[in-house]
């Protein structure tokens, strides 16, 4: 298992779109992070139970693990490298708030009862230990839509090998196959947006908006959602991450959105999109769907290897070597390896 590959070690970030999800965010109650910690080793086996009878509606369940939860949770394993509190933004127009999270569940599945079934038992199984701060049901909308009528998805980065690049951690012995997840539940304003032109929506996104073909170069705004999105490093390279957005919305309300959720294995990406969007590119140039969308929520959470929900002591740092120093490398081996077949670290509490 030391050799595997960071898909194998991974929870199931990556596969084919869906038409139906539930993404639940919940904070967890003081005194309740120990059980909270070892009840999370059940949720597969609650993923099994409902999924097993329907497996052909492909449920699938990701947990992401927040920053602060992390600090008071896992303060014996060592922090992953990129876990911090979602970053707010205050632009020159539109903000990007922080809200509360110390626990993700990204429910998945070609049918809605599904995901309700294992929301319903996820909150069974944690009832006293956390409480839900945000509950979306996201639905497929025609032709891979979202509600400002734009196809939503088109640029991902390829599978099976472009995707695993961009959403996998590869790099860090103790946690490849880890990814950092960042979620933002924005409303749109559908009066106003349906009143611009098509024209108008088009150079808002940078896209054609009946047949999703790129706008030419020399007709892309610089403020639009695809030019201030696309970004690449110092040497050219893309910047890619992997996105899985769904419209939700209750017509009642008149609220209408899109819950944007994003994986990547370095999210300083994701982070430089958002400073993009919000800031601007250069600074002022800001995203111009963001005079249609309002960012309700903003969290970032770290996906950990599968192994580490199961058996989080086993990633946990040596509390005394012999020279009395901490052993930042965890229960690596000397080749780098985590020594598994058994996760379990010989001595680990
Ligand atoms: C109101 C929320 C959002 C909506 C409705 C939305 C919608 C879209 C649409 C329609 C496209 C073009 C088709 C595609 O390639 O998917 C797109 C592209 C993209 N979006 Fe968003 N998006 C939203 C928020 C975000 C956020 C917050 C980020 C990043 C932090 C982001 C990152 C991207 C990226 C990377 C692309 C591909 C750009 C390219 O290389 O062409 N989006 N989005």
């Amino acid at each position: 298992m030391s050799e595997a590959r960071p898909q194998e070690l991974a929870q199931p970030i990556l596969g084919v779109p869906v038409p139906a999800a539930i993404f639940l965010t919940v904070t967890v109650r003081p005194g309740a992070e120990q059980e909270v910690r070892e009840s999370l080793a059940d949720v597969p086996g609650l993923k099994r139970s409902v999924g097993f009878r329907i497996p052909e509606a492909g449920l699938s369940c990701v947990v992401g693990i927040g920053s602060r939860f992390w600090d008071r949770a896992y303060a014996d394993l060592p922090k992953p490298r990129n876990l911090h509190p979602f970053i707010p933004l205050t632009g020159p127009v539109h903000s990007a708030v922080s809200t509360p999270g110390d626990l993700f569940f990204h429910l998945r599945a070609t049918q809605i009862d599904l995901c309700f079934e294992l929301a319903h038992q996820l909150m069974r199984h944690f009832e006293g230990l956390v409480d839900v701060v945000d509950e979306v049901h996201g639905f497929r909308y025609f032709d891979q839509r979202d509600l400002l009528g734009f196809v939503d998805g088109t640029e991902n980065p390829d599978p099976p090998v472009d995707d695993i690049a961009a959403a996998l951690v590869a790099d860090d012995p103790l946690y490849n196959g880890s990814s950092y997840l960042v979620v933002q539940k924005y409303l749109h304003d559908l009066t106003a947006w349906d009143a611009l032109p098509v024209e108008q929506q088009e150079q808002a996104i940078g896209r054609t908006k009946l047949s999703d073909i790129e706008l030419p170069e020399d007709q892309m705004p610089s403020n639009s959602h695809v030019a201030l999105n696309d970004i690449s490093d110092e040497d050219g390279n893309d910047r890619q991450i992997v996105r899985d957005n769904l419209p939700f919305g209750r017509v009642g309300d008149a609220e209408f959105g899109t819950y944007f959720i994003s994986y990547a294995a370095d999210v300083t990406a994701t982070e430089q999109m958002l400073t993009n969007m919000f800031m601007g590119n250069p600074p002022g140039n800001y995203d111009r769907i963001l005079d249609f969308s309002t960012a309700t929520t903003g969290c970032l959470f770290f996906v950990p290897p599968i192994g580490l929900l199961d058996d989080p002591d086993a990633y946990a740092a040596p509390e005394d070597v012999d020279d009395g120093t901490v052993n930042s490398t965890s229960s690596l081996q000397a080749d780098g390896s985590l020594g598994i077949g058994s996760l379990k670290r010989s001595g680990s509490k």
